[in-house]
């Protein structure tokens, strides 16, 4: 059985669903703060398979104690659980730090003392890089100082990982990922954050059709062609597909060590404009947007280098901004028309 905390989450759900459709039994576990309970039974018409939604709080040693008691120890942990806005992150570290850092150290400490528990997939972040002097970033590309709570959260949550695996037998993969959008292609789960979208692609979508006013496109004053942020936007059913090739290394016993880290990325870079463009040339439509300044905490531009992962788990992304942009509106208009 996988466990996989945050798993009613954007990617959680989607990973649900890879995993599911890979043969291996899931259970959720969730606190419902940024998602909700329905995507079980939406996982459910994807699958063909109801998977277990465990509610708590994964901060808390008696939600794992639980877990253990109803469903037994887990195979391999993928670990999602935790906030993730890097904007928000400015706004309330503390919060941050609370429930990232917390909410990994608790199913570690009980992850180490499970004897047939193989391992954790840490959901990290490119972020983890801060500002990079040099593009694309590989796996050895320097660990800068975060630019936000959010990424130092990240950076933290690898060093605990590394630690423990030096101190003790266990392994754990820590999948740094890039920017993921877009949805599932059946549109029954997507991104669907409680309230104002943090993320580009959702406020995008929601801003298209007409449940937001227009886009805030944070600066076009960067050093980049046409001054917006670039990003390495990679499709969430790639990303998803990552997550079952990291849990098969870990219990196929294939992980060369303790702890590995690997990029997850398509490694191409796209701006802010050129993926609105690419939304409003795909899908039809007209997105109203304007420029405004810059956000606190955002990196300029950031892609990844994801040959490590293409070489040691034969994975690569397979979609490309295209798929990206109009699984994301089909997902939106899905939404509108449950109304
Ligand atoms: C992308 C770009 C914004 C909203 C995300 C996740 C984080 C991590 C890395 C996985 C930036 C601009 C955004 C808006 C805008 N992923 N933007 N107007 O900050 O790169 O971080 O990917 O761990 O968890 O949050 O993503 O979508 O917020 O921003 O102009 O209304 O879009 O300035 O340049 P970010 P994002």
């Amino acid at each position: 059985m996988i466990l996989v905390t945050g798993g009613t989450g954007y990617i959680g759900s989607h990973t649900a669903v890879e995993l599911l459709s890979a043969g291996y039994d899931v259970v959720l576990l969730d606190n419902l703060s940024n998602s909700n309970a329905d995507v079980v039974d939406r996982i459910a018409a994807i699958s063909g398979k109801k998977v277990p939604l465990f509610v708590g709080d994964v901060c808390l040693p008696e939600t794992i104690l639980n877990i253990e008691q109803v469903y037994g120890i887990p195979d391999a942990i993928i670990h999602f659980a935790a906030y993730k806005a890097v904007g928000e992150s400015m706004e309330h570290p503390l919060r941050y730090f609370r429930n990232n850092i917390d909410g990994l150290l608790t199913p570690l400490e009980k992850a180490l003392i499970w004897p047939s528990c193989r391992g954790i997939v840490l959901s990290s972040s490119c972020t983890v890089y801060g500002s990079p002097n040099q593009l694309p970033v590989s796996e050895e590309s320097p660990i800068l100082p975060a630019a936000s709570p959010y990424g130092y959260t990240k950076q933290v949550c690898e060093e605990m990982l590394r630690a423990a695996c030096t101190a003790s037998n266990i392994q754990a993969i820590s999948l740094r990922y890039f920017n993921p959008i877009g949805a599932h292609p059946s549109a029954l789960i997507g991104e669907l954050p409680n309230g104002v979208p943090s993320n580009l692609m959702p406020f995008i979508t929601q801003s298209a059709i007409g449940k937001r006013g227009p886009l805030q496109v944070f600066g076009n004053d960067y050093h980049t062609p046409d001054g917006t942020c670039i990003r390495d936007f990679i499709h969430v059913v790639d990303l998803a597909r990552a997550h079952v090739a990291a849990v098969e290394r870990l219990l196929d016993g294939k992980a060369t060590k303790g702890f590995e880290v690997f990029n997850v990325g398509t490694g191409k870079g796209f701006s802010v404009m050129e993926v609105i463009h690419a939304f409003e040339r795909v899908n039809g439509v007209s997105l109203p947007f304007f420029i405004g300044p810059r956000r606190p905490g955002d990196v300029e531009q950031i892609w990844a280098n994801p040959t490590r992962i293409e070489k040691e788990m034969g994975w690569r992304a397979s979609h490309n901004l295209d798929d990206m942009v109009k699984s994301a509106w089909n997902w939106e208009k899905a939404l509108k028309s449950q109304q």
